[in-house]
């Protein structure tokens, strides 16, 4: 078949499901929005059918309406505000995994049916390339009865190991909508104190994976004037691109894909989704690959730097649910964070600020409350065991608990701890035996 006969509407891929079915899409922007725009237009017909996805940016009826629960049910790699709200309703579930692994574990569960997402334009030797994300997708088009891709001419094609050949794909959704952008999130006074302390331990020539969120755009914005970093990342994002727009990042100095900035994933800004297209600077290579600890570790000076919610004295970080709720998952934390530290002169960073404020039960008053604890709230997720953990850091200091004993990590993890909650945290320490009295 060629690509004129490839061609199918949205709607005529959700005929093509049936009840029982397993469909798999893309991560984040990968995600294939007119299916899922149309998908609960056939749920009358349809029962039990499961929808995988990793850190949805948009929310869909059959994602998360209670109306559709009989029908469809979704589960997820990684949690987003999309599946969050699906998870309150009723129609979610998280499925535990460190991301280079995600697929090939899913895979020894189950065998999708159906494997639809979004994706560039075919070129003119008929390659497709699956543009922001080859997390897990390869493996799942491979796996599928039935492969079906929303191709898009606003969405970069990138260079790497994402292609998939037009006869690896059954049908074809020719869409226009734009690549779903991450709004930049400011640093504040925070971010820029925690950004402030990582930036010295930062060289020249160094290896750069950065997580989400305003503290790593703070720490970017101080890394300008450096030389030669390099970057093998999860998430490319908008500040990598600025700092290889300021000259900060040629790549010269990695081991592995030497002058290229390596990611498995793409997520920021319109603009960074313009500076990726043709562009091979940058190599979108499968998760599987890019997220091995094994692989992290064979570039030299590796700094992974992630986010946590809560870290316990002894070290466990706790970074993707508060207690047993889920909130995100743990992604490429415990991959980076252990490469890095396989990775000669590497070091990996955990940051969090030292108090969230969040609503007591009882009182429903919001109050303030340490996240550095001396035991993690019940229920709670290790995303990064206290054997693997290494640097935490809040805006009062950085504590290097790699090689520590418990006693050595109480005092180090107390004194990054806020101030107002020094003395009690102690006190808890004795009291649980973390610490005894000497
Ligand atoms: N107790 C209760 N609530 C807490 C909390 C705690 N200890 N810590 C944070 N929260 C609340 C915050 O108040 C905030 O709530 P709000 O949205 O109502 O303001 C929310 O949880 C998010 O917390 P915050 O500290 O702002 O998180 P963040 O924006 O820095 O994001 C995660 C952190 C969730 C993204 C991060 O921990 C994560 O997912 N890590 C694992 C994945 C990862 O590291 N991947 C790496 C490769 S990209």
């Amino acid at each position: 078949m060629n690509y004129k006969e490839k061609l199918i509407t949205a709607q005529q891929a959700v005929d093509m499901v049936k009840s029982g079915d397993y469909i798999v899409t893309g991560l984040g922007c990968s995600t294939a929005d007119a299916f899922f725009n149309h998908l609960h237009l056939a749920a009358d017909r349809l029962k039990d059918v499961v929808i995988s996805t990793c850190l949805p940016m948009k929310d869909y009826p059959c994602f998360s309406d209670p109306q559709y629960k009989d029908s469809f049910f979704h589960d997820s790699w990684f949690y987003s505000p999309a599946t969050r709200k699906a998870h309150k309703a009723g129609n979610t579930s998280f499925v535990p995994n460190c991301l280079h692994f995600a697929a090939t574990k899913r895979l020894a569960h189950r065998q999708p049916n159906i494997y639809v997402g979004a994706a560039a334009m075919p070129d003119e030797h008929g390659n497709i390339s699956l543009s922001c994300s080859n997390a897990y997708e390869m493996q799942m088009i491979a796996a599928a009865d039935l492969v079906i891709l929303e191709i898009n001419p606003n969405y970069p094609r990138t260079f790497g190991d994402a292609f998939v050949r037009l006869d690896e794909v059954d049908h074809l959704i020719e869409v226009d909508y734009e690549v779903p952008a991450l709004p930049d999130v400011p640093p504040n006074d925070k971010d820029k104190v925690i950004g402030g302390l990582i930036a010295p331990y930062i060289k020249d020539g160094d290896c750069l994976q950065l997580g989400i969120g305003g503290m790593p755009n703070a720490l970017a914005e101080m890394l300008m004037d450096k030389k030669d970093l390099g970057i093998h990342t999860e998430m490319l994002t908008t500040n990598m691109m600025k700092l290889f727009q300021a000259g900060a990042v040629s790549g010269r100095k990695k081991q592995l894909q030497n002058g290229k900035m390596v990611c498995t994933f793409i997520m920021g800004s319109k603009e960074l989704y313009e500076f990726c297209h043709d562009n091979p600077s940058v190599e979108v290579l499968a998760g599987s690959y890019t997220n091995d600890p094994y692989v992290i570790g064979q570039n030299d000076n590796m700094i992974s730097i992630n986010a946590s919610m809560e870290v316990d004295l002894t070290g466990q970080c706790a970074s993707e649910s508060i207690g047993s709720t889920q909130f995100s998952g743990t992604g490429g934390q415990t991959d980076t964070a252990t490469g890095a530290q396989k990775s000669k002169n590497g070091k990996s960073f955990i940051c969090l600020y030292s108090t969230a404020m969040v609503k007591n039960p009882e009182t429903g008053e919001r109050e303030e409350i340490s996240k550095i604890v001396p035991q993690l709230k019940p229920g709670a997720a290790v995303s990064l065991s206290r054997n693997d953990v290494d640097y935490v850091v809040t805006e009062y200091g950085v504590a290097a608990l790699r090689g520590t004993n418990i006693r050595e990590r109480v005092e180090l993890l107390i004194g990054i701890a806020h101030p107002k909650f020094r003395d009690e945290l102690r006190q808890q320490a004795l009291d649980l035996g973390i610490i005894s009295q000497r």
